[in-house]
């Protein structure tokens, strides 16, 4: 009998059939993830003796000056094509001068990198964090911090970080009018070609602690949620990135990414064609590659699912400190997949 097409099982719709093999999943794949979009975090103290593992991020390392260039090198030769760079300063005070040195440690490892990739895009943190002996983000008096006080030096490090050929400073400690006083600080010393990342929206997350480690950056008291954004609100973060875009940023970032997909989601709807950056942060490394070091997940598998989701989630540029090995897992697989085809 000729089955007249009626019966229970005649489905107009099954989604399983373009699920049926590789090549028909590969047609109907919505998000690519490439190292094209990849940023790589990198860790450089000026102290040399201050270099190696951070036991906090398993596999991520303080480099010394010297090693800058070679790791450079090898990140462009795995199609990693951007850097940002944190600088770890061998001396601290209480409104943290060393950043503003021209000959200072990210303007050393701006030159460093392009000595090993001179096409790298390089972004640099701007915060004051790391170069305070209080660990704040700003200069402090009674125990608060001092917004508009800190951005003669905000504009001094973004000119250092630029005379040393830095494409992108990233104010990263979300005190009110940085961008733009980072913009007029470059603009009117010859650098309107030198871009502004902004950490636009920034929770004060409790996923930050392995990177305080790594830079040496923890506050000596209080927190930063004076500056920071409460984890609780996302309507907030639009109006931090209209403020951060009228103030001349060139990208906007979310941070940390994965446990705010919706926020980049909502920025991705609202300014569309603003590139936006997501941030995963040491935390959710830390957390992954913990996981996978008792066996309980596969780091490959994670890592990869978790940086689809965010650009699935509307990020065009994510930073993260599986950007190497992420690289090199993609090549890999890519490589399987052109001998199957063979
Ligand atoms: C500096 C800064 C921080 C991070 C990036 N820039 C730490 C903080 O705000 O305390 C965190 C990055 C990470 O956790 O990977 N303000």
């Amino acid at each position: 009998m000729i089955a007249d097409g009626n019966d229970q099982f005649s489905l107009a719709r099954r989604m399983r059939r373009m699920r049926g093999s590789p090549a028909r999943r590969a047609l109907r794949r919505e998000t690519e993830l490439t190292a094209s979009h990849f940023v790589q975090p990198i860790f450089v103290t000026e102290d040399a003796s201050a270099a190696g593992a951070i036991d906090s991020m398993p596999g991520v390392s303080r480099l010394a000056l010297a090693d800058v260039a070679t790791i450079a090198a090898r990140l462009r030769g795995c199609g990693v094509r951007s850097v940002l760079l944190f600088g770890i300063p061998a001396a601290k005070d209480s409104c943290g001068h060393s950043a503003g040195d021209e000959d200072g440690i990210v303007p050393r490892a701006v030159r460093e990198v392009r000595r090993g990739a001179d096409d790298m895009v390089v972004i640099t943190d701007l915060c004051l964090c790391a170069y305070t002996d209080h660990g704040h983000c700003a200069p402090i008096a009674n125990g608060r911090v001092l917004n508009d006080e800190s951005f003669e030096m905000l504009g001094r490090a973004a000119l250092a970080h630029a005379a040393a050929g830095a494409d992108l400073v990233a104010p990263s400690g979300m005190m009110d009018g940085a961008v733009r006083a980072v913009r007029r600080s470059l603009d009117a010393n010859g650098f309107a070609d030198t871009g502004i990342l902004s950490y636009a929206v920034k929770y004060a997350s409790a996923f930050y602690g392995p990177f305080r480690d790594a830079a040496r950056s923890a506050p000596s008291f209080g927190d930063r949620r004076s500056h920071q954004m409460d984890p609780a609100n996302a309507a907030e973060a639009i109006e931090e990135a209209r403020l951060d875009l009228d103030e001349g940023a060139d990208v906007l970032m979310v941070k940390p990414a994965l446990a705010y997909l919706d926020v980049i989601r909502r920025l991705r709807e609202r300014y569309e064609g603003v590139p936006i950056a997501a941030y995963q942060v040491s935390g959710e490394y830390a957390s992954l590659v913990a996981a996978s070091e008792r066996g309980w997940l596969d780091l490959q598998s994670v890592a990869l699912e978790t940086l689809t989701a965010m650009r699935r989630a509307g990020a065009d540029i994510l930073i993260t400190y599986f950007a190497e090995q992420a690289a090199h897992w993609l090549r890999e697989s890519a490589d399987a997949t052109a001998e199957a085809s063979r």
